[in-house]
């Protein structure tokens, strides 16, 4: 496995409140990077923000508040709701940042400086929810954008242009490259190449859009918020002066996570705009689907139909929903509801996680003297059972290889939960008269609980943490605890 790994979410559009679809895609990203960190891999992990554009200059302007007012009071909702998730993250970027907006008019400049740039008078039906002109497919019977359902508006203006077409052949190596996209999105993006793609309008008039990075060579205009908000992935890395060896190290390791609607920008604008800057294009990028609602049909922040990740926590907890979103996100979508997202942690965590902790510690309290760990000393079938569980678990943990890793990790814990369960239900410990027989048949099922637990410390840090501390090792006076998850009615 590799030493460093740069793993990152996409910057989340800064008009709204925070959705469980931005918790899900982040929760997964932090999964993936404690798995690595716990492995030895040194991490870089950065979120944040993407505050320029049309989308969030029309909440600001019907707010009639200032930008920043406003994006102190969004940072604010997304830093809080990853904190209760406990997302470990090394950088939270904001686009509005002073270090970002000088590294996109660095690029704007050197790369105009470079004749990569034309203007031309060009237009199109645009829609203000995908920030972006539509392709004749994107539009639906009545001429709405299918994703939004809103009426795109025609435009024609003068902006920038930059040629993207040149770069097909590179690009289609690229995106065949084993590994490099998530399988199930990557045909969609030949696809589009196959069909010609149109040059990248890099600009918007400041007549029509005020909330933008200025263009360096034309103040007339502010940058498109696509061509600004990828280049975040390199801000926080310190391109370009710090842009070292280690740093470049991180680069060169990157996963960009994603859900499937932004994998044109990711997987077509972005490593074309790399290549044009001498950079290297993005290790791998991994997409998943959607959350759904469970009837398949699509919620969405524009639609008013998202979940609300507060709602979910005051449920089922931070680490029953990181849980259910760590299992449930994968490439494919996945539909939820708040019934379901309790029925999964009802299920797997309060019934089969939980309980094999809580009624093997509780009867070990009672049963060890003093509540004292006694030493160990196993016989044959229990060392066999404790070493069942070292495989089992050895190989569970993500490595980085694709986006449904996470939620087969998810699984694979289950699996080995459930096998401890049946070696509880198998040797019925509560039926041993014998104490120190009884004894050590509960201290082998703690062992095992033990190990589980440190494996499950990505998806479930704190539930993990305390069962180390409760049991402790050899010595260790066991306290009372509280379950660790508590079955919803
Ligand atoms: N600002 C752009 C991204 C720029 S990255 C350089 C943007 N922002 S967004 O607020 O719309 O967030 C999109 C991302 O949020 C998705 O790609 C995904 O990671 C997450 N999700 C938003 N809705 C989702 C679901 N319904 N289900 C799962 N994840 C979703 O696009």
């Amino acid at each position: 496995m590799q030493k460093k790994t740069f793993i990152t979410t996409p910057i989340y559009y800064a008009n709204g409140n925070p959705h469980i679809g931005h918790a899900a895609t982040t929760v997964v990203a932090d999964v993936l990077a404690r798995s690595l960190k716990l492995q030895g891999v040194e991490v870089f992990f950065s979120t944040g923000l993407d505050e320029h554009g049309q989308k969030n200059q029309k909440v600001i302007e019907e707010r009639k508040i200032t930008a920043k007012v406003y994006h102190d009071e969004i940072r604010k909702k997304f830093v809080d709701l990853f904190k209760v998730l406990n997302i470990e993250y090394d950088d939270f970027i904001q686009t509005t940042e002073k270090r970002h907006i000088d590294v996109v008019q660095g690029v704007l400049a050197k790369l105009h400086k470079e004749g990569k740039f034309f203007k031309k008078e060009d237009g199109g039906l645009y829609c203000e929810g995908c920030e972006l002109f539509l392709e004749d497919d994107q539009l639906d019977a009545e001429g709405m954008c299918k994703d939004h359902k809103r009426k795109p508006t025609l435009i024609k203006e003068e902006n920038y242009y930059f040629n993207l077409s040149k770069h097909a052949d590179w690009l289609t190596k690229l995106l065949n490259k084993e590994g490099f996209f998530t399988e199930t999105y990557k045909k969609e993006l030949l696809n589009m190449i196959k069909e010609g793609l149109p040059d990248l309008c890099i600009s918007r008039p400041k007549s029509r859009v005020w909330h933008g990075i200025e263009l360096p060579f034309d103040t007339d205009y502010v940058t498109y918020v696509w061509f600004d908000a990828l280049l975040n992935y390199l801000t926080v890395l310190g391109y370009p002066n710090d842009f070292t060896k280690p740093k470049q190290e991180f680069w060169d390791t990157v996963i960009h996570f994603m859900a499937k609607e932004i994998i044109k920008p990711h997987g077509i604008f972005w490593p074309i705009m790399l290549r044009e800057m001498g950079v290297n294009p993005p290790h791998k990028e991994f997409v998943h689907g959607f959350i759904t609602a469970v009837d398949g049909s699509k919620m969405s922040k524009s639609l008013g139909t998202g979940l609300d990740p507060s709602v979910a926590i005051e449920q089922v907890g931070a680490e029953g929903l990181r849980w259910v979103l760590t299992k449930g996100i994968q490439a494919n979508d996945v539909g939820m509801d708040y019934q379901s997202i309790v029925n999964t942690f009802n299920t797997d965590l309060a019934n089969i996680i939980g309980n094999a902790f809580f009624r093997i510690y509780s009867m070990a309290k009672k049963s060890f003297k003093d509540s004292k760990v006694p030493k160990a000393a196993f016989d044959a079938r229990q060392k066999k059972f404790i070493d069942l569980i070292k495989k089992d678990v050895a190989e569970i943990l993500p490595t980085g290889k694709d986006i449904n890793e996470t939620s087969q990790y998810a699984r694979s814990l289950l699996d080995v939960f459930r096998n401890i369960n049946v070696y509880i239900d198998h040797t019925a410990p509560w039926k041993l008269e014998n104490v120190d027989k009884k004894n050590q048949e509960l201290l082998a099922i703690l062992e095992a609980l033990k190990l589980a637990f440190s494996y499950a410390a990505p998806v479930i840090p704190q539930a993990a943490a305390k069962v180390k501390e409760a049991i402790g090792k050899c010595g260790t006076v066991l306290k009372d605890v509280e379950p660790l998850f508590i079955r919803i009615k």
